[in-house]
């Protein structure tokens, strides 16, 4: 995979694909470069007015772009259920769950989650739950879901999943990312043990300037972190072009293992796409699959086709 660009992508005509959070940064970019590949792209995003701005960026930047706004708000379980519901295609080749917060003050979802394990975690299993019938119906089909180098932070606290006890911001972001990593564990044995064709997989961006590092400075108005946050994001961070790309490869490429984890090559930072190291929690198959009960019942969804 080294030196994999952009222009490895191969032709995506006639496949289906759903981003998460698709109306900025590295969802953005990512949902651009499938549709150039002649994907379908569903921009799954929270705000209508984010979401269709998106949808006619890549139309200028992409002109033959087939590409469309749907509505999914992570933090709110009614919404991942009418998205699904509403889902008009009988297939799906691809769904990304790239959507995320960090380091937000606590706050909670619609249904009483904490809003980063919420919205990072609970609404992309709900989402995966929810689409599974559409994604096993298609072959070869894929679930990327976007983690982070910072899931090494901290291991999830499977008896305080939603930091009632206590909460520290980063942490909680830091468990969310290693919740998205024992899912795409979990996910994958289970689609292994059913003999399902469809390989699910986790990628990370690096570093890249998003308005991820801005967004939680900017809520609490404190304009001397939202500058620092600026002037990092200029001098260390990779443009979120370059770090979509370990995204769009997990997403694309040829011989994509199940349960893999693909980033920057460069010290998990910045550079072309390549095997990321992970922490060895996020491997722990009694801990994917606590996880996963407390992911069905926390949410009301079961994966019923994978059942029996
Ligand atoms: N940038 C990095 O350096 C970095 C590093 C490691 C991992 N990541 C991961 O990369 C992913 C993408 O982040 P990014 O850097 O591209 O950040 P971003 O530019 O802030 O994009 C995040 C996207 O998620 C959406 N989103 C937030 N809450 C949502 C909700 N409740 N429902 C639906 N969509 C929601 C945002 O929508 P709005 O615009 O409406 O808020 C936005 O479209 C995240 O999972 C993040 O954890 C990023």
């Amino acid at each position: 995979m080294s030196g994999w660009t952009v222009n490895d992508i191969p032709g995506l005509t006639g496949r289906i694909a759903v981003v998460t959070g698709a109306n900025s940064g590295i969802g953005y970019v990512t949902a651009r470069e499938l549709a150039r590949k002649g994907a379908r792209v569903v921009l799954a995003c929270r705000s209508e007015v984010r979401g269709n701005a998106a949808v006619n960026r890549i139309f200028a930047e992409v002109p033959d772009a087939v590409a469309e706004f749907a509505r999914l708000d992570l933090g709110d379980l009614g919404s991942v259920r009418d998205f699904a519901d509403r889902f008009p295609y009988d297939h799906l080749d691809l769904l990304v769950n790239n959507a995320g917060v960090m380091a937000l003050p606590y706050g909670t979802t619609a249904d009483g989650n904490e809003t980063q394990f919420g919205v990072n975690h609970f609404g992309h299993f709900a989402l995966t739950g929810l689409l599974l019938p559409v994604l096993l119906d298609t072959p070869g089909a894929r679930v990327v879901t976007v983690s982070s180098g910072m899931h090494a932070l901290a291991n999830i606290d499977l008896t305080d999943l939603n930091s009632d006890r206590r909460y520290r911001r980063w942490t909680a972001y830091a468990r969310s990312k290693t919740a998205n990593l024992l899912f795409t564990h979990e996910l994958s044995r289970r689609l292994a043990a059913h003999g399902a064709d469809v390989v699910a997989a986790a990628a990370h961006p690096g570093y890249a300037a998003t308005n991820l590092q801005g967004a939680a400075p900017r809520m609490e108005g404190r304009r001397l972190a939202e500058r620092v946050v600026e002037l990092g994001n200029r001098v260390f961070a990779q443009p979120a072009e370059a770090g979509a790309l370990p995204v769009l490869y997990a997403a694309t490429a040829a011989g994509v293992r199940p349960d893999s984890f693909t980033g920057p090559s460069l010290m998990m930072w910045r550079g072309a796409p390549g095997p990321s190291w992970r922490a060895p929690w996020t491997l722990n198959d009694e801990a994917g699959a606590l996880l996963w009960s407390a992911s069905e019942r926390l949410t009301g969804i079961s994966y019923d086709a994978l059942k029996g």
